[in-house]
């Protein structure tokens, strides 16, 4: 049995009279790569946003059901803390038009650490495990604007990993690279696992199946609400899924 990092149990999200997810139950194994994949508009944005809370500030937003993490119940955790524990990456790199590393301390220092050698060295920690710091060790004071797009994402997840989360979401984040860039985001996910739980959304199911050790199939049903069809190990839903949606969508019948 994998120990589970995150659970949801009938979990459903409104937009307003839009219920854009229904009673989603699924468990997240700790320190595996677990992929969300399906149609575009099926929700799965917006179950990765359910973690760290995102959703809220979203006006007219409503929940039902549980989310926990670990054994606690996230809704009923202090937010600032929730999301230390469960850091996020977007799409598009989105670093602080500030140094790489003002960036990559933000979060210490944001959570109060003001020690200048432990704060270098959260710096190099992060940037290394994000395979970036061979890249920028002589150059930390430089733009963080003037790094390519990998390099941004990269610095973005370094970022993410400074404030030693359990969880890392990843929306999409290779889609904005070119491929080579794309790959290194790949290696770099599969070398995050030991330390950390990955949940990412791709559309990419070729990047599904590359990286992922688990993976949820989500599709809208005829009210537009998003239904997990089927969860399990990545290799057992690529070759042989239970649900026929499933075979359709992965052999490319629709999507
Ligand atoms: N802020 C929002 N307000 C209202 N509806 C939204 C909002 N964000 C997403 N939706 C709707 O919720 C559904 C799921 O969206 P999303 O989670 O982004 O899907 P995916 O990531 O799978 O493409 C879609 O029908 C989308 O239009
Ligand atoms: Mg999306």
């Amino acid at each position: 049995m994998e120990q589970v990092r995150l659970t949801t149990r009938d979990y459903s999200l409104f937009y307003g009279e839009f219920r854009a997810l229904n009673k989603i139950s699924l468990s997240i194994p700790a320190n595996r790569i677990t992929a969300f994949i399906g149609p575009s508009g099926c929700g799965k944005s917006t179950l990765l946003r359910s973690f760290n809370r995102m959703n809220e500030l979203i006006p007219g937003v409503r929940t039902e059901g549980t989310v926990l993490l670990d054994e606690g119940d996230i809704f009923r955790e202090d937010v600032v803390n929730l999301r230390k524990r469960v850091g996020m990456v977007f799409q598009r790199p989105n670093p602080f038009p500030k140094s790489i590393y003002d960036n990559v301390t933000y979060g210490p220092r944001v959570h109060g650490m003001r020690n200048r050698s432990k704060l270098a060295a959260i710096a190099e920690e992060s940037l290394t495990r994000a395979a970036l710091w061979d890249e920028v060790k002589d150059q930390l004071h430089k733009s963080a604007m003037a790094l390519s797009g990998g390099q941004q994402q990269r610095l973005c997840i370094a970022r993410a990993i400074a404030v030693s989360p359990e969880v890392i979401l990843m929306d999409e984040p290779a889609s904005a690279l070119d491929p080579v860039a794309t790959i290194k985001i790949e290696e770099l996910m599969n070398s995050l696992k030991e330390k950390y739980t990955i949940v990412i959304v791709t559309h990419n199911m070729q990047q599904a199946a590359r990286v992922s050790d688990f993976t949820a199939f989500l599709l809208t049903d005829e009210n537009r609400a998003g239904n997990m069809v089927e969860f399990g190990p990545t290799n057992r839903i690529f070759t042989s899924p239970s649900d026929r949606r499933t075979e359709d969508y992965i052999t490319g019948r629709f999507g």
